[in-house]
């Protein structure tokens, strides 16, 4: 167990798990848990765009269901499972997905790319052989500002690809 501090006022213990692993914060319980992630927890994969849930930059997987985490409030996800990009894979074992963006060069800038991998990653988690539409629509609440939609729906059905046949295309 890992516990953080910070000063902020009304201060509450808030325990939940972040890739895998418990952590206490104390903190204001009305913060985002995007701050929480970035500025607590150091995990600066999650990015900062617009801060009105309009984007998707912020996008984590909350018990498995891809959320905003600059709207969510750190008190509502006491005793859940948070993960990020961190915990999705790392340079030396990247993820499936992360493996086939790199193989596609899918994006210019990359703001956009941690967000629009974690709600990819819910979609192929229930399903593992979505319609080109399918991930499109998974990806409503995903902004890419560089235009990289064709080859971001080419990353994600290149790692569906993988993730079904272990195989490489
Ligand atoms: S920063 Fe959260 S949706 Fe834009
Ligand atoms: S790659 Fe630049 S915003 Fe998506």
């Amino acid at each position: 167990m890992v516990s953080f501090s910070v000063s902020e006022k009304p201060m509450q213990a808030t325990s939940l798990i972040v890739n895998g692993k418990a952590v206490t914060i104390s903190a204001d319980p009305d913060t985002p848990l995007l701050d929480v992630l970035r500025n607590h927890l150091g995990l600066v994969g999650t990015r900062f765009g617009c801060g009105a849930e309009q984007c998707g930059s912020c996008m984590v997987l909350i018990d498995g269901k891809p959320e905003k985490s600059c709207g969510k409030a750190l008190s509502t996800v006491a005793g859940k499972a948070v993960l990020t990009i961190e915990g999705m894979g790392t340079p030396d074992k990247p993820h499936p997905l992360q493996q086939a963006f790199l193989d596609e060069q899918a994006g210019q800038c990359g703001y956009c790319l941690s967000g629009i991998l974690i709600s990819a990653k819910a979609l192929l988690d229930k399903n593992p052989s979505p319609s080109r539409r399918e991930i499109a629509a998974a990806l409503d609440d995903n902004i890419c500002r560089c235009g990289s939609h064709p080859r971001i729906l080419r990353a994600i059905e290149r790692a569906a690809f993988s993730m079904r046949e272990g195989g490489v295309r």
